[in-house]
């Protein structure tokens, strides 16, 4: 089954080719990170406007590099939430013509499912810790896959979730945030030390930089919120906050700080180092999503812990993730990180699983900015 896959929530244009959920056959995404850089995050009104003069070429590209013609497709998928509405209607109208014009199904997609499903997409990069356990009867397994009952922490820049998924389609909500999302809290405390847009690669890169000579300069706060798998990291954001206020490290009137500037060498200013500060924040993350994700992985008694959002892509929590989880013998997936960022394959991946149910969606199909993953109430 090829599906091509839409995906305009945010300020990320893709369209890719894939087959049967796993076979990526093409896969375009036009970014628009360096337009909205210059102000520190996406600007709704910019990204639509964007989205509206890239979705022609970027879909003409992925059928073109898929070598693919429109007969060849049985299926056309799109992201109808959550995200920007304005986005997300440039995708959607898109792929309500097109599936019109050529009598192709339509099936709408949600972007926090479609994150989960990037892990059965195949692709060289060995990111996954192979597994031996013997698939679930799920109705499509194949060798490779990730194998239910699967644990997935779902971060991206406005969710954070920890989700178990005994099987295909099935939602249990064990615990989210209370506050500001895994990548809100990056994307915030790049802003306030003046690192730049998108955060999180940006903390990640400067936390590289830091002077490991003084391992634990700075003590980053750390809410567990005991006896839930809730999460919480605006006291984290404020504690960093208070800190960069009180050397005057954040960004100047000309929209760049000293570190933005003169580089990390430079960095140190008024006694705080901007790197060191970065590796605290980051440290501080990590910790609280692996012990938790830890936990409930025991809890549950699941082989496999899966990824998903742009979050997953951070390289030091895939490493204390796998490390924690290995020992147990459980084994952590994640995609490559250009599908822990927003994609259009990981779309046509996770429509793939519902159009071989024979699930449609109508013409009537709206956009849905605040759509969450369809939890099932636990033990229903
Ligand atoms: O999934 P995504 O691309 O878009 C949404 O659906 O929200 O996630 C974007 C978020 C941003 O907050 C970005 O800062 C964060 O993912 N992110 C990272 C990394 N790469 C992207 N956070 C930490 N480390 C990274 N390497
Ligand atoms: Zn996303």
């Amino acid at each position: 089954m090829l599906i091509l896959g839409i995906e305009s929530s945010c300020d990320e244009t893709g369209a890719a080719i894939v087959a049967d959920g796993r076979i990526i056959h093409s896969n375009v995404v036009a970014s628009q990170a360096s337009i909205h850089e210059q102000y520190g995050g996406v600007v709704p009104e910019v990204a639509s406007r964007h989205q509206l003069s890239a979705i022609l070429p970027v879909l003409e590209t992925a059928l073109a590099e898929a070598g693919a013609t429109w007969s060849d497709l049985d299926g056309i998928a799109v992201t109808y939430g959550p995200g920007l509405a304005g986005s997300l209607l440039v995708g959607l109208t898109s792929a309500k013509a097109l599936a019109l014009a050529r009598n192709l199904p339509l099936i709408g997609i949600n972007h926090l499912e479609a994150h989960i499903y990037a892990n059965w997409l195949r692709t060289n990069d060995t990111s996954a810790s192979p597994s031996t356990a013997i698939a679930a009867a799920d109705g499509d397994h194949q060798p490779g896959d990730p194998v239910f009952p699967l644990l997935a922490l779902v971060i991206s820049g406005a969710h954070t979730e920890l989700v178990f998924i005994p099987h295909h389609g099935r939602y249990e909500l064990l615990g989210q945030t209370r506050d500001d999302a895994a990548g809100e809290a990056f994307d915030k405390v790049a802003r306030i030390l003046g690192l730049g847009y998108p955060g999180g690669p940006a903390i990640e890169r400067a936390a590289l930089q830091r002077d490991a000579s003084i391992p634990h300069a700075y003590t980053m706060p750390r809410a567990w919120l005991p006896g839930t798998y809730d999460f919480s990291f605006s006291g984290l954001k404020t504690a960093v906050l208070h800190m960069a206020q009180g050397a005057q490290v954040g960004a100047t009137a000309d929209g760049a700080n000293r570190y933005m500037r003169e580089g990390a060498a430079a960095a140190s200013q008024g006694g705080i180092s901007v790197p060191n500060l970065a590796a605290a924040f980051q440290e501080s993350v990590v910790d609280v999503l692996a012990t938790k994700t830890l936990r409930a992985a025991q809890e549950l008694g699941v082989r496999q812990v899966v990824l998903a959002g742009g979050v997953a892509a951070n390289q030091p929590l895939r490493a204390r993730l796998a490390a924690d989880l290995a020992p147990l013998g459980i084994a952590l997936r994640y995609p490559p990180i250009a599908f822990c960022t927003d994609n259009a394959a990981m779309i046509a991946a996770a429509a793939y699983f519902h159009l071989r149910l024979g699930e449609r969606s109508g013409f009537d199909l709206d956009v849905r900015p605040g759509l969450q993953l369809p939890f099932a109430a636990v033990g229903s």
